[in-house]
């Protein structure tokens, strides 16, 4: 939040004159502004701002006032809308508030009165979302025990955690889209000496050069148009904490820069500014890119990446530790059942089955959408391959594609026997002459793993 400035509005009206005017009172007023023209321009608008307060006129040309305060509250949940609306149309000032607005105000409008309501405004809008972060932080309750995995790869990655969670070392998380990393990084932050401090995220690919460098390190009064006040930065906020710069590898060149001098100094100045700061930050980085590819390419900076790769931790995908799979849905399972107060269900052994053979590209968040959606389908006591999205699984010879290193030969078994059994329509008999083992083994095995066979014959 800007220290110093009451709070980000955005003004949305396809009137020049009524925003225009509009923004400079409230600039006035110590707020931070930005205009939009129409409804399309303020939803794009409203990412990178992030107002807390939304003020929109309702009848516009291109996306109507009422038509924002839907779209938008999926962008700024927490953020409150106000509509204006022409004395006489206060029924779609009504449907605007159905619509999730938090109040209206009629044209022409008193000055006063609408100070007064975006001061509210602000106020909600800030309540809201601290409450969402208590909630928050209270769900994260992140002990280790929270980052499920059996498979001998998230073991020792594990213990990697714990013994570095102590230090003050910068850590590179690697690994795809999904594995967990940021689950990673806030084990780590509260699993660290620092975890009263704050944990602070940044999306290093979420903003343009200029606006990422004054979100990272704050700016100075003045710095360029529209900087009304001083502002802290991300750095400024994770002050005891630990800061997790989020797909870094897109941080461009001349922020890269910036960043290793933090790193080697731990000091920096904000934006439009002389003053060196000090902060006392640990930095976790996080990347799904090959960033010594990178560097090859001259697209990051050598420097800065072995400042960054103390320690580098690799979570590896799902598909290389296929026995997580099963145990991952169970807990999700859990997880939605509690969460949308239903009965718990099981897994068909057709359904883990499915899940067996799937490569799941989205790894961990695709597996736990999947089990979402289930829980909420599955009307009986057990989760079918029905209940599961069509998990247009790869050809046999591919999901039996060979990661070594990170697959355990049990878990090439585990997923051999299971093939054969999808081949041979469940039949053990038939999976073992396949496998050329004997039949008591396949069924000894699925003992084993808690599943019976479908297939054979009573
Ligand atoms: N081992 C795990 N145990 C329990 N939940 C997990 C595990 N790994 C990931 N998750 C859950 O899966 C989801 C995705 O994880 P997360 O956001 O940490 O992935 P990510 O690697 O940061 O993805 P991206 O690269 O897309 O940012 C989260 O809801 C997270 O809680
Ligand atoms: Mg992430």
């Amino acid at each position: 939040m800007s220290a110093g400035s009451k709070g980000r509005v955005l003004i949305v009206d396809d009137e020049a004159n009524a925003r225009e005017a509009l923004a400079e009172l409230l600039t006035d007023e110590g707020y931070t502004t930005a205009t939009a023209s129409d409804g399309y321009k303020a939803l794009g608008v409203m990412g990178d701002f992030e107002p807390e307060v939304v003020l929109t006129d309702l009848k516009m040309p291109v996306l109507d006032g009422v038509s924002l305060v839907k779209r938008g509250r999926n962008i700024v949940p927490h953020a409150a809308f106000l509509v204006m609306t022409a004395f006489g149309s206060i029924d779609t000032a009504v449907e605007a508030i159905k619509s999730g607005a938090e109040n209206y105000l009629t044209k022409p409008l008193d000055m006063n009165a609408l100070t007064a309501l975006v001061e509210r405004a602000m106020e909600k809008a800030r309540l809201s979302a601290e409450t969402a972060q208590l909630r928050k932080a209270l769900d994260n309750k992140l002990s280790l025990d929270n980052i499920v995995g059996d498979h001998p790869s998230m073991q020792r990655l594990g213990k990697l955690v714990a013994q570095v969670a102590r230090s003050r070392t910068t850590v590179l998380i690697h690994g795809e889209t999904g594995t967990g990393k940021e689950l990673i990084a806030a084990a780590i932050h509260h699993n660290s000496p620092r975890k009263a401090g704050p944990f602070v995220r940044l999306n290093c690919a979420s903003l343009a050069e200029s606006l990422l460098e004054s979100e990272l390190f704050g700016h100075e009064k003045g710095a360029f148009t529209g900087a009304v006040a001083r502002r802290q930065g991300r750095f400024e906020q994770a002050d005891g904490g630990t800061l997790l710069l989020d797909e870094v590898s897109e941080i461009p060149m001349a922020l890269q820069v910036k960043l290793l001098r933090f790193l080697q100094e731990r000091e920096f100045e904000r934006v439009g500014g002389n003053e060196v700061v000090h902060v006392d930050v640990r930095i976790v980085a996080a990347t799904n890119r090959d960033l010594t590819g990178l560097v090859k390419e001259g697209r990051f900076r050598e420097d800065l990446f072995y400042r960054l790769n103390v320690v580098q931790l690799d979570v590896p995908p799902l598909r290389a530790r296929k026995s997580d799979i099963t145990l991952l849905a169970q807990h999700f399972m859990e997880k939605h059942a509690r969460e949308n107060g239903l009965t718990q269900k099981d897994l068909s052994d057709a359904a883990i089955r499915a899940l067996l053979m799937y490569p799941w590209p989205g790894n961990v968040r695709e597996l736990e959408n999947a089990m979402e959606r289930a829980v909420v389908l599955a009307t009986g006591d057990s989760i079918d391959v029905g209940h599961l999205p069509a998990l247009t699984s790869s050809s046999e010879a591919e999901s039996l594609n060979v990661m070594v290193p990170g697959v355990t030969l049990a878990e090439l078994e585990r997923a051999a026997i299971l093939q054969a059994l999808e081949v041979a329509g469940g039949s053990t008999q038939a999976a073992a002459e396949m496998l050329g083992i004997s039949r008591r083994k396949v069924q000894y095995r699925l003992k084993e793993w808690g599943m019976h066979a479908k297939g054979d014959p009573e």
